[in-house]
């Protein structure tokens, strides 16, 4: 009989600390980790790299199909390319937000995101991660924290990097995207059905992810 995979699925808006929360879980119990975002990032990244239009849905989807990422010792390439930083340019982010659309988009990335659950587990950071991808997922959580906590929160990350920004345009930034992500027809951003919410504004990253481990210790109580 084949072993059962354990799925803790990770939504939230842009900046909620999905993937930092994401990776300390995984690593507390062993899982694997789905940074799901990348994907979309990917194949932004692509489709602006070929010029292509962002909101041309068949010219995306031949990128998406034709992507095909490396992901080695925490590096990610791109046609031999190391695009671990480019990705996670604001621009890119921004232009994912746009090709994150398209249905056709989201249903090419769909078994690709499948794939990433093995055994003994997987902590799914995204979207729709427990609304879409991960219905069957052991425990949802919808990670929130306020417009002002996360853009201060990516000040702090990209300042780290060195890479100036200022905090008003940040946070017009991620309320743009947030409304791009919140209205989409295909895949909303919404609380999956029995996530729990889980408003991140006031807690400390420690004091988020041993929430989350309490979770979801107490689904094998
Ligand atoms: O999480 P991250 O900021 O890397 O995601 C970039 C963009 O990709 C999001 O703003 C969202 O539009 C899209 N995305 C998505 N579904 C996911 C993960 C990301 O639509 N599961």
């Amino acid at each position: 009989m084949s072993e059962k995979v354990e799925i803790i699925a990770i939504d939230g808006p842009v900046a909620s600390g999905k993937g930092s929360v994401s990776s300390r879980v995984a690593k507390a119990l062993g899982f694997h980790v789905l940074d799901s975002g990348s994907l979309y990032r990917l194949t932004a990244y692509s489709a602006l790299k070929h010029g292509a239009d962002l909101s041309d849905e068949e010219a995306v989807e031949k990128i998406v199909l034709a992507l095909s990422p490396v992901f080695e010792s925490g590096k990610i390439f791109l046609d031999g390319e190391d695009v671990t930083e480019a990705i996670r340019e604001e621009d890119v982010g921004i232009a994912a937000s746009k090709v994150a659309v398209h249905p056709l988009v989201r249903k090419a990335l769909f078994q690709v995101q499948r794939s990433y659950a093995k055994a003994p587990g997987l902590v799914a950071d995204g979207r729709d991660m427990g609304s879409v991808v991960f219905p069957e997922a052991t425990l949802k959580i919808f990670l929130t924290a306020s417009a002002e906590a996360r853009a201060k929160r990516r000040y702090n990350q990209l300042k780290e990097k060195g890479i100036n920004s200022n905090i008003s345009d940040l946070v017009k930034d991620l309320r743009e995207r947030d409304e791009r992500d919140l209205k989409r027809a295909v895949a909303p951003l919404v609380p999956a059905t029995g996530a729990r919410i889980l408003d991140s504004s006031d807690l400390t990253l420690d004091e988020t992810v041993n929430q989350v481990l309490e979770w979801y210790n107490g689904t094998k109580a």
